[in-house]
């Protein structure tokens, strides 16, 4: 039987995604990592495109081969890009846009997101979203710098205006240690206006 669980912050992102995404869609991976998330959204976009990008080399040699496997290569534009950068690639507006702070896995954790350039490419990139569009973060309060870096985006993202943009805050509050918690940003259809 399929667990309906929403089991951790990422999962969850996945089905905020998935709700809004349409064939078609144009959706951007900010920190592609080892590829799980890009390869989730090339599937989503049937006809559609999908932009990644990772700072680091080795991620976006990683989600390379993640997608060479898939066969999905095709549909995926990958880009070594800091994500404060991303719009200069983004040429219509995006249904979904997902930030996945924190380190490459196995990588030194040199390599991790920073509050300041977190906060940057969140302000920036929100007003990429086609209506009904929305953009997950999900934050790792956990590592060193982990703890400013959520209190920056969770600035960043109560400062929008809710006549334009609904946002959430989900955090697992009986999970042990420092789980991560998602910021869910969906740009209103026709706004509230
Ligand atoms: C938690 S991992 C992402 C996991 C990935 N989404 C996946 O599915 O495997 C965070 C990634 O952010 C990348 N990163 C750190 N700073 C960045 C920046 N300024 N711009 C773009 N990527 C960055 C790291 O290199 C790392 O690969």
């Amino acid at each position: 039987m399929t667990s309906t669980a929403f089991r951790n912050a990422v999962k969850l992102s996945h089905l905020c995604v998935e709700r809004v995404v349409k064939p078609g869609d144009t959706v951007i991976d900010a920190t592609c990592g080892n590829g799980h998330d890009t390869l989730f959204l090339a599937r989503l976009v049937t006809g559609g495109q999908v932009l990644a990008f990772d700072i680091s080399p080795r991620a976006i040699a990683n989600t390379r081969l993640r997608l060479e496997q898939h066969g999905l290569s095709d549909r995926v534009g990958l880009y070594e890009e800091n994500f404060r950068n991303l719009a200069s690639y983004v040429t219509s507006p995006a249904g979904a846009i997902m930030f996945n702070l924190g380190y490459l896995p196995g990588a030194p954790r040199e390599t991790a997101t920073t509050a300041e350039s977190s906060r940057e490419a969140i302000e920036k990139a929100v007003h990429l979203l086609r209506p009904g569009g929305v953009m997950t973060i999900v934050c790792y309060p956990g590592h060193e710098g982990g703890l400013e870096e959520v209190r920056q985006v969770l600035i960043v993202t109560a400062e929008l205006d809710q006549q334009d943009f609904e946002v959430l805050k989900v955090k697992f509050i009986n999970q042990a240690h420092h789980p991560p918690l998602l910021v869910v940003v969906q740009r209103l259809e026709g706004g509230l206006r």
